[in-house]
Parts: C-alpha cells; structure tokens; sequence
C-alpha cells in the first residue's frame, strides 16, 4: 500500500509524548521518541489499552493501564519479544505526516 496524509506536522506530539490518531478506521499510535516519529497499532497486547494516550521512557512506550512496554521501533514487548503490536513506516514531506498501514 502507498503513503497516505496521516495528519499535519504541526499535529504531532512532543518529544517524549504519544498521541491517538484515527486514520482508515483504526486508531494508530504516533509516539516521539527523542524526536524520532514512531507509529503502531494503539492497542495494547495485554487488555488492549490505548497507547497512543501512554508515555516514553528511553526508546519504549509504555502503556497507560498496567505499564507493559513496548520497543518503539520494532513493536516487540518487552517482557516477550516474540510479540509484537503492528509498526507502520512514517515519515514527514513537506509538512504532512505520512503512513503506510
Ligand atoms: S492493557 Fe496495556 S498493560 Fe494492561
């Protein structure tokens, strides 16, 4: 699948912050991670928390409910890196977000 417009550069967290965006009928994680833009599936592994509504903690987000985190680049869980929540390539061009789901 191609790059689509996820959403504006201006839109996107802060380093060290995550946010939720809706895009084709799911919702996707966008994390910053010390200024790399990072993008999964939000839902978390254990219950399906949001992880776009987690935080950053070196290079791993950490869900909100119960703390399970995550490589924020490969997806693999910490505690189990044979799983994994689905990354997505993204990138900034001229100002759009891009994503390829
Ligand atoms: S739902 Fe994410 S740690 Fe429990």
């Amino acid at each position: 699948m191609a790059y689509a417009k996820l959403t504006s550069e201006s839109e996107l967290p802060h380093a060290g912050e995550a946010k939720e965006f809706e895009f084709e009928g799911r919702t996707i994680c966008v994390a910053n991670v010390n200024g790399t833009i990072r993008a999964m599936d939000n839902v978390c592994l254990h219950m399906g928390g949001p992880l776009g509504q987690g935080y950053i903690e070196g290079d791993k987000i950490v869900c909100p409910w119960h703390g399970w985190s995550y490589d924020a680049e490969t997806g693999a869980l910490d505690d189990d890196p044979q799983s994994k929540v689905t990354t997505y390539p993204i990138k900034i061009e001229n100002g759009a977000v891009m994503i390829e789901l």
